[in-house]
C-alpha cells in the first residue's frame, strides 16, 4: 500500500472523511505532502476512551507536602545526598519547550524572548545559567534534553547554536520533537488549515517521554545510566534545575515522582493544584478546578487546596518505563483555530470554534502512583512569564530576578 492509500485508510478508520473534501482538486505533490502529515499526526486523541474523565469523580483530599521549614532543618544533608546522585551520573534535565510564545505576543519559541533591561537576557539563557550553577558545584554536566515542536524546532536549534548554548557543553544537549494532535470542529471532524493540511498543534506537554524514547536523542538516553529526570517548563526564569536538595529529598523518600510546589497567592491563581485522589497524587489543572476546590478554606483560614505546582518535576525512570503502555488521557480544550471553510476560504474565528487535545505532564503523577510535594519559596523560585505585562509577565519576572540579585 502506498503512502496515499495508507493516509486515506487512516482517515477512514477514524471516520474523518470531511477533511478530504478537496482531495480531488489537489496535485500529486500536494496529495503526497498531505498524506505525510496525516500519517505523522497522532489521532489517538480522537478515541473516546483516551479522553480525560472528570478528575473529581473519586474522593479528593488535601495532600501533605514537605514544607519549607522541614526542608530547611535538613537542607545540608539533603543537598549532599542530591549532589552525590548527580555526580554519579544518575540525573538528566528535560526542558519542555514545545509551546509557542503566543501570550507574549510572539509567534516564535518562548525561550528566544529577550527579557533584559540593561543587557540582552534570553529566557533560554536564564534557564541554562540556572542549571550551570548546579553543574558547576557538582563538577559534572548532566544531559539536557530539549523538547521542541514541529513549528519551533528549527528556530530553537538555530538560536541555541548561534549563542553557543549559553556555555553549556553541546555534547550534553539533545533535542527531540513532540507530536502534533489535530484540532476538531463542533461536529468532531478535523479542521483544515489549508486544502491539503490538517489544522494541528503540539499535543501538550505530557507526551514528552514517548517522544523522547522514539527520537534520535532517545538512543543516547536509553544507553545512559540516568535514573531521575528533572522535567521543567520554559517560562519560569527563577527556577532551580536539578536542585540537589530536591533530588536528595525525592531520592530519600523512595517515591516515583517529586513536584515542586508553592503556596497559592489567590484562589484563582493559574497553577495546577496538588492533591490526593483516593490516596494517589493528582494535579487538577487550574482551568478544571471547581469553585469549591478553589475557594474552600480550613479552620486556620488557609485554602484547603493550597499547593500549586510550578511545573518542575522529578520522575523516576524505571517507573516511567513501567508506565509506557498505559496512556495518560487527553484533555479537550476549546480554542480559536483559523481554518478553511466549506469553499476552501481561510477564516479567522472571533470566538472559540474548535477543540484541541492535549496530554498534560501533571497526569504522570497519578500514573506513577507516588509523589513527594516539595514546597519552595515563591519569591526565590517562581517567576513565570506568561504575559507581556501585568501578572506573571516579563515585568514581574524582571523584578523578581533583581530581588534575587540577578542583573538582567
Ligand atoms: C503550566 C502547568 C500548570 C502549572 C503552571 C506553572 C501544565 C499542563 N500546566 O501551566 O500546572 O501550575 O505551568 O506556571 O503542565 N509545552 C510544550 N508542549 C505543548 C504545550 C506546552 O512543550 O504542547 C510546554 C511549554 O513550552 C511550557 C510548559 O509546557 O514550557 C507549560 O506550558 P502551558 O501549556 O502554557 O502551561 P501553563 O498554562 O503555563
Amino acid at each position: 500500500m502506498d503512502k496515499k492509500e495508507q493516509a486515506l485508510r487512516k482517515m477512514e478508520e477514524f471516520s474523518q472523511t470531511k477533511a478530504l473534501r478537496f482531495w480531488e482538486e489537489l496535485s500529486e505533490t500536494e496529495k503526497e505532502d498531505f498524506s505525510d502529515q496525516i500519517l505523522r499526526t497522532d489521532f489517538s486523541c480522537l478515541l473516546p476512551e483516551n479522553e480525560a474523565d472528570k478528575a473529581f469523580e473519586g474522593k479528593i483530599s488535601p495532600v501533605p507536602v514537605r514544607t519549607v521549614e522541614e526542608i530547611e532543618k535538613n537542607r545540608d544533608a539533603l543537598k549532599e545526598k542530591g549532589l552525590a546522585v548527580i555526580r554519579e551520573g544518575k540525573t538528566a534535565a528535560v526542558l519542555l519547550a514545545g509551546g509557542m510564545g503566543t501570550r507574549l505576543g510572539s509567534d516564535g519559541p518562548k525561550g528566544v524572548f529577550d527579557i533584559g533591561i540593561h543587557k540582552p537576557t534570553y529566557i533560554f539563557q536564564r534557564l541554562i545559567e540556572n542549571l550551570r550553577e548546579v553543574t558547576d558545584e557538582a563538577g559534572v554536566c548532566p544531559d539536557l534534553y530539549i523538547m521542541t515542536s514541529e513549528k519551533n524546532d528549527r528556530v530553537t536549534r538555530d538560536f541555541l547554536r548561534s549563542h553557543e548554548y549559553f556555555g553549556y557543553p553541546k555534547e550534553h544537549i539533545f533535542f527531540f520533537v513532540q507530536e502534533n494532535a489535530p484540532a476538531v470542529g463542533a461536529d468532531g471532524q478535523i479542521l483544515l488549515e489549508e486544502k491539503n493540511r490538517l489544522a494541528t498543534s503540539p499535543n501538550g506537554n505530557g507526551g514528552w517521554y514517548p517522544s523522547l524514547l522514539g527520537s534520535k536523542a532517545g538512543i543516547h538516553f536509553k544507553a545512559s545510566g540516568v535514573e531521575w529526570l528533572n522535567v521543567f517548563a520554559v517560562d519560569n526564569v527563577l527556577q532551580r534545575i536539578l536542585d540537589p536538595v530536591f533530588v536528595g529529598a525525592v531520592e530519600e523518600s523512595g517515591v516515583n515522582t517529586g513536584a515542586k510546589v508553592i503556596k497559592k497567592n489567590a484562589p484563582d491563581e493559574g497553577v495546577g493544584v496538588l492533591c490526593l485522589k483516593e490516596g494517589r497524587p493528582l494535579v487538577v489543572e487550574y482551568y478544571e478546578l471547581t469553585d469549591e476546590m478553589k475557594t474552600k478554606r480550613g479552620p486556620d483560614g488557609e485554602l484547603v487546596y493550597n499547593y500549586g505546582v510550578i511545573l518542575n518535576y522529578l520522575f523516576r525512570r524505571s517507573a516511567l518505563d513501567e508506565a509506557t503502555d498505559r496512556r495518560i488521557p487527553f484533555h479537550r480544550v476549546e480554542k480559536k483555530v483559523s481554518c478553511v471553510d466549506e469553499n476552501g476560504k481561510r477564516t479567522e474565528p472571533e470566538k472559540p470554534n474548535a477543540f484541541k487535545y492535549e496530554l498534560l505532564v501533571l497526569d504522570l503523577l497519578w500514573e506513577l502512583s507516588t509523589c513527594l510535594g516539595f514546597e519552595v519559596v515563591r519569591e526565590r523560585e517562581f517567576a513565570p512569564i506568561k504575559n507581556r505585562t501585568g501578572k506573571d509577565s516579563v515585568e514581574s519576572a524582571q523584578r523578581l530576578l533583581q530581588q534575587n540579585g540577578i542583573e538582567v
